[in-house]
């Protein structure tokens, strides 16, 4: 296994490329298997997450090539059973269920489990499935969602922790083949969600209010191929950024959109860190000490649980107190007592962590459990005096293209290294 040897305490300047957004990226793929033409999508990561979602379309039948960060996909035949072996190594997959269930009126996809960050149920993409008339069934460990027909109908996709992303981009893609209106109500407003309407629209898709609580989609009888180019990756965005604030250096993001980082950019002004727009470009800089800021997760758009570890990493750099509360999933802190490990002081109260920032941070060994946790180590560590390794880095691998060739060119002395 790989690890990430920083010495840190070295300052971050100059100017790197966002990549593409890897939760854009996934669902859009999956999108491809609702047609039978080839589809071309651009300014795809190269992630092993990305490369993954490539290998389950190709298990279905379609024909997958990657060069130059852009995926040609073309599911002219395809079969709708997903094994658990594919599907339970990333979370993501499940996004495939809803153009299954589109295309062929039947799929037969592993059910993914939980994960790291805390339970990830699926009971809502079911539900809505069921609302377009597919019957499920849940046995041997698979969701088996079947219809003659699906049928536009009204959907409500609020769920415990307000709405969900992937639900409403598979309920949003079985509609799309379905008969009729289908309203989702309490939809998710990321841009991801957003990102992939456009492209099932280039498709031939008819849909409405991507973006809003409400999405209207008009059924149509056949998709057709389609080209798109991927959103930057707001998250790798704010995770440079807030490496940029935690080691007090000057970075340029060239392609960052800045209307999808308000939330992130509010809170590292708050934080002392100022975020520049320059034409197509982000600035972030120190504007002298870093300060306190209390933050809590919510759907976009909110502050994303996507850049809470990052955050906290920076907060741990402030003198005072940060109350950080993650309301989206219910164990995403496995970063903390890593963190404690490079000297950060910081308690856990329910779904709050406080933080009692300004301690020195010194590097040690650490071990990364997830893909922002990991993040946020990387971030602790370029601030931290002295040596850190960050060990199990094929969580990052997961969802930052070439992070340490990255970090190198802003000046990081940062290495990737056979785990000792
Ligand atoms: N939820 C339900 N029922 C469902 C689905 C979700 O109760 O049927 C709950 C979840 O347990 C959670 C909340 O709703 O408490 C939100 O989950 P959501 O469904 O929105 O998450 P997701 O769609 O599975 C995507 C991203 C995650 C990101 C979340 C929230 C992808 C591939 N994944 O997951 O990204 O954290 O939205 O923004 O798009 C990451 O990139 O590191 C990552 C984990």
């Amino acid at each position: 296994m790989e690890s990430f040897l920083i010495k840190g305490g070295v300052p971050l300047h100059g100017d790197i490329v966002v990549s593409g957004s890897k939760n854009a990226a996934l669902p859009i793929m999956a999108a491809a298997l609702l047609t039978d033409e080839p589809c071309v999508i651009r300014r795809v990561p190269d992630l092993s997450d990305t490369r993954f979602m490539l290998k389950i379309l190709e298990s279905l039948g379609a024909r997958a090539e990657f060069a130059g960060g852009a995926a040609t996909l073309h599911a002219r035949k395809i079969q709708g059973y997903a094994d658990y072996e594919l599907v339970r190594k990333m979370r993501g997959s499940i996004c495939i269920a809803g153009p299954l269930l589109a295309r062929l009126r039947k799929a037969r996809v592993s059910l993914p489990g939980g994960c790291v960050i805390g339970a990830r149920p699926i009971n809502l993409h079911l539900k809505g499935f069921e609302s377009l008339g597919a019957k499920i069934k849940i046995e041997g460990g698979y969701v088996e969602a079947s219809a003659k027909k699906l049928v536009g109908n009204s959907v409500f996709l609020g769920g415990r922790a307000g709405p969900t992303v992937l639900g409403t981009a598979n309920v949003m893609m079985a509609a799309t083949l379905g008969e009729g209106i289908t309203v989702i109500e309490s939809a998710a407003c990321e841009p991801e969600v957003m990102d992939l309407a456009k492209f099932l629209n280039a498709m031939g898709a008819q849909i409405s209010g991507a973006g809003s609580p409400t999405i209207t989609i008009a059924g149509v009888e056949k998709l057709h191929g389609a080209e798109h180019e991927v959103i930057p990756d707001r998250i790798e965005a704010a995770t440079f950024l807030a490496a940029a604030g935690a080691t007090n250096g000057e970075v340029t993001l060239r392609g960052a959109c800045a209307e999808h980082l308000r939330a992130v950019v509010d809170k590292l002004n708050e934080a002392g860190v100022a975020v520049e727009r320059r034409g197509a470009n982000l600035v972030a800089r120190r504007k002298g000490k870093l300060k306190p800021a209390d933050i809590t997760t919510l759907p976009y758009a909110g502050f994303p649980t996507d850049v809470q570890a990052q955050m906290m990493s920076l907060l741990a750099l402030a003198p005072g107190i940060s109350i950080i509360t993650e309301r989206i999933f219910e164990s995403r802190f496995m970063h903390v007592s890593e963190l404690a490990r490079l000297g950060a002081d910081i308690e856990i109260e329910g779904p709050s962590a406080i933080v009692k920032g300004g301690r020195p941070l010194s590097g040690a060994p650490v071990m990364a459990s997830d893909l922002r946790a990991s993040a946020a180590l990387v971030i602790a560590g370029l601030a931290a005096k002295g040596e850190t390794q960050v060990n199990r880095i094929y969580h990052l691998d997961r969802g930052y293209e070439q992070m340490d060739a990255k970090l190198q060119k802003l000046g990081a002395r940062i290495e990737r290294v056979e785990e000792r």
